[in-house]
């Protein structure tokens, strides 16, 4: 090569390395710290791309009260559990239930109702409080009051003798503003999970996910599975709920729109009232930041954004096919379920999406839906691995009360006795593998 070639080379090289690199940074959300839940589906258009890029704004950033010359953002609250979507999915991942000794962390909800049910069938709020415990407001309004937790630990051990300890969450409301909750309260303690391959969930088939249904354990291996049939604001119909810890919520969109009233106080087309009950009067008659709050547009912008956060990479280590054995061997994939086709592509959850009673010591003993008292959804497994990464803990379940993933096991009961029971008979060897395998996805 003569010079000019070389110089030539160098700068295709150049402005090819540089054109590289702006597409794999545009292709993960500029959140801080690990990206393991920011990666985005490949196939974004560059105007996609765009508006993800103005819903990731939405999410991560605070809104604040009504009026405000920030006019996109304003009209939070009057009650609301955090001033951001991010403050509770950091890093577009999951929660940590608490914050100090005693105190709750935001991420940490709770869900309120009483007996009977909604129009639509869903849980009916308690009268005061509403469906949501909120314990922030804007500064003309009281907020709900406190919630503190305390564990209590519970001993047991392997088959082989190593012990562990499990703690029991128990919870307490202090300084409630309204008054005392109506007598027959239900309560159910819900954390943030982290939000990655939500758009892919959303893709599968009605039919896919009907298959792995056993309602009567027709099989008779234990384990039943039933879908959970919810109401979606957004279609005006009865759907397969998909989202949220007991499948509550049918589409991104409703979960999105519930997430915005409910946790920032945020109306929408689809819930265009404000979360006060008709005895919160203080609520009631604040000001708000527009009828809706966030508008059809900027809404469907963190529609496109969650739906576009593809699944978290599988990073096979050592142990990974020895582990998923032991995972098999223990039954585990019959509701964490490993994979589903959508389109072309096969995506590997390990998730049915489908509710499955966990036994007593899990339940909430409120029902949702078709969900009852002790039935949780399968949560996707994939992402995991990563947690510990975004969010600097491994806290899992629809508390976070296991402190790492032996105990999110151990907790297992209900139908899946059959498979905690085989966990507590493995090897230290063939724990080894099992969590070199999860901590892989
Ligand atoms: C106060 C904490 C908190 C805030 C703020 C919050 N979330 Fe969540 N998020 C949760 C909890 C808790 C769940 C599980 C809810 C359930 O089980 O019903 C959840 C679930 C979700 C899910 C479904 C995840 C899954 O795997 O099923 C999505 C999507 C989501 N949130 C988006 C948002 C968006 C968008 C915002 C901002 C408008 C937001 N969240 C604000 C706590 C929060
Ligand atoms: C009968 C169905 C069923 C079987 C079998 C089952 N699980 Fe689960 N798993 C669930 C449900 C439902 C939850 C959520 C429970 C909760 O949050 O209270 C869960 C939660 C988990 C979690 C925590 C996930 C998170 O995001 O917090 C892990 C880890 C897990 N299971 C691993 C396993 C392993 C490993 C096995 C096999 C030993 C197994 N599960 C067997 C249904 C099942």
């Amino acid at each position: 090569m003569n010079s000019f070639s070389k110089n030539l080379f160098f700068t295709l090289v150049l402005v090819l390395t540089f054109v590289l690199t702006r597409t794999t940074l545009a292709r993960t959300l500029n959140v801080t710290g690990a990206k393991d839940f920011s990666h985005l589906l490949e196939n974004l258009s560059s105007s996609d791309l765009a508006k993800v890029k103005a819903g990731f704004s939405l999410f991560a950033k605070g809104w604040v009260t009504a009026p405000s010359s920030t006019r996109v953002r304003d009209g939070l609250g009057p009650l609301f559990n955090a001033v951001s979507c991010m403050s509770c999915h950091q890093g577009m991942g999951r929660g940590k239930p608490q914050k100090s000794d005693l105190s709750i962390d935001h991420s940490l909800l709770f869900r309120l109702s009483v007996t009977g049910k909604s129009p639509h069938g869903g849980p009916l709020s308690e009268p005061t409080y509403g469906g949501q415990f909120q314990p922030r407001s804007i500064i003309s309004v009281k907020s709900e009051g406190q919630v503190k937790v305390e564990y209590i630990e519970e001993v047991g051990q392997f088959l082989d003798g190593e012990k562990y300890s499990l703690r029991r969450p128990v919870y307490s409301f202090s300084n409630l503003a309204y008054g005392a909750f109506q007598s027959d309260v239900l309560i159910s303690p819900r954390i943030a999970p982290h939000v990655a391959g939500l758009g892919l969930l959303e893709k599968i088939s009605r039919e896919s996910l009907l298959a792995n249904v056993d309602v009567a354990d027709v099989d008779g291996d234990g384990i039943s599975g039933r879908v959970n049939t919810v109401w979606s604001p957004t279609h005006k119909k009865h759907m397969i709920g998909r989202f949220g810890w007991k499948a509550n919520q049918a589409t991104v969109a409703d979960q999105n729109a519930g997430a915005f009233s409910g946790d920032l106080g945020i109306t929408s087309m689809q819930l265009p009232n404000e979360s006060c009950s008709s005895l919160q009067f203080d609520c009631a008659s604040s000001l708000t930041g527009g009828a809706p709050e966030i508008n059809k547009k900027l809404l469907g912008y963190v529609n496109l954004l969650i739906s576009s956060i593809d699944a978290p990479r599988v990073i096979k280590n050592e142990f990974y096919t020895k582990g998923l054995k032991v995972f098999r061997k223990m039954q585990c994939q019959k509701c964490h379920v490993e994979s589903f086709k959508i389109g072309e592509r096969e995506i590997r959850p390990y998730s049915d999406l489908l509710l499955h009673d966990l036994g007593e010591r899990l339940a909430d003993k409120r029902s949702d839906y078709l969900a009852s008292g002790s039935e949780w959804k399968t949560p996707p497994l994939w992402g995991v691995g990563k947690q510990s990464s975004v969010n600097g803990h491994t806290n899992f379940l629809h508390d976070g009360r296991a402190r790492n993933l032996t105990e999110a096991i151990l907790w297992h009961g209900g139908e899946a006795s059959g498979s905690k029971n085989a966990f507590l008979g493995l090897s230290s060897m063939e724990r080894k593998e099992l969590f070199s395998f999860l901590n892989s996805l």
